[in-house]
């Protein structure tokens, strides 16, 4: 049985290709390597073996503004990533229960739930249930998890929650996405703390960029702090409505801006997209063919590409200079670009 069949099998996909049991986390190589010394063999490391994969890209799906399509963004880019053969996990982080619901996880298949993997209840690889997607998993949420600030108040490194449960119980994905809530608390840092990666999805609309600065500062200091990996892989503008034309403006803003950091994809607003989670389906599911799938695989692409192309380091603390790195200008801050954007163009349309 090759590693591939062998991951297969035990993610319980059945013949039909859909995933449907519970997922079982993989055996640790230490099993393998004890039983072979106990057998008298001397073992290479797996990786000489079998090509053992590489470690997931951890992805913080990050912005405490509600609304701008982080969970959409989530769920439509793990199913556009799965397309492509790669083993993705969900993490949903919003007591909500969006991305869960969103990839076709009812709540009587929510027995054990972030909260619980936070609160130590429950490793997290017993957490994890298969979505409709083939390959796309979700450590599920439920409105349990708004009590977690209070839960783990007097608790020591409650920050650390998530990285914690996350280390060797990830090692057969490829992708982790974790679907922040809108907001920049415990949740969120425990998304940052975790992540390499940041995705900050943004909606091309008034305010676009208001509390970007906030979020990217937070970022900053947790990377200075505690997690030195952490980056910035990615801005991606969503809800595209090319008959308003502050969108353009929006666009145009954030790219002079962010430069390389922007997706050059834009998600365009798009009905399918609001009904899909109507369905529980990514979608990719829900309507394969459509304009917001093929927008979200062009962004899945895009990630696969990229692979995280500007560091926080840019983020001085008192402004942003990222642009700068690249247009040379090192006056840029989102605070002010936020009161152009959103104070000095007239009304919507
Ligand atoms: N590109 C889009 N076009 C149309 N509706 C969208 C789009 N992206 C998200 N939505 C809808 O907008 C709402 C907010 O999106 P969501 O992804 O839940 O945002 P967040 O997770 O940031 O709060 C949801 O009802 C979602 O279905
Ligand atoms: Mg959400």
């Amino acid at each position: 049985m090759t590693l591939n069949e062998d991951r297969r099998t035990r993610r319980g996909h059945g013949s039909s290709g859909i995933p449907t049991t519970r997922f079982i986390p993989p055996t640790p190589p230490t099993d393998r390597s004890t039983a072979s010394e106990l057998a008298g063999e001397r073992v290479p490391p797996l990786s000489l073996v079998s090509g053992e994969p590489a470690p997931p890209r951890i992805v913080a799906v990050a912005n405490q503004k509600g609304g701008v399509g982080k969970t959409t963004t989530s769920v439509s880019l793990a199913a556009c990533l799965s397309e492509r053969g790669l083993q993705i996990l969900v993490v949903d982080l919003d007591p909500q229960g969006n991305a869960s619901t969103g990839l076709g996880i009812a709540r009587d298949r929510r027995p054990l739930t972030t909260y619980d993997v936070l609160t130590g209840a429950a490793p997290l690889g017993s957490s994890i249930v298969a979505s409709p997607a083939t390959g796309v998993h979700v450590v599920p949420a439920t409105i349990d998890l708004a009590g977690i600030e209070v839960e783990l108040a007097t608790q020591l490194a409650r920050e650390s929650r998530l990285s914690r449960a996350l280390t060797g119980q990830v090692r057969d994905f490829d992708v982790v996405l974790l679907d922040c809530p809108p907001s920049l608390g415990l949740l969120t840092v425990n998304a940052l703390v975790a992540a390499e990666e940041l995705l900050v999805p943004i909606q091309c609309e008034y305010y676009a960029l208001e509390g970007l600065g906030l979020l990217l500062a937070n970022a900053a200091l947790i990377r200075e702090n505690v997690n030195p990996a952490l980056a910035v892989s990615g801005i991606l503008l969503t809800m595209f409505d090319p008959r308003i034309k502050l969108a353009e403006q929006v666009v145009a803003d954030v790219r002079a801006h962010f430069g390389p950091l922007v997706f050059e994809t834009v998600i365009p607003r798009a009905v399918r997209l609001a009904e899909a989670p109507g369905f529980g389906l990514p979608i990719t599911l829900y309507d394969p063919g459509s304009r917001a799938s093929e927008a979200y695989r062009a962004v899945a692409e895009e990630f696969l590409a990229r692979d995280r192309v500007a560091p926080l380091a840019a983020w001085t603390g008192t402004g942003w200079n990222g642009a700068a790195a690249v247009t040379g200008d090192a006056s840029v801050d989102p605070a002010e670009e936020h009161s152009r954007v959103s104070t000095g163009r007239g009304g919507s349309e």
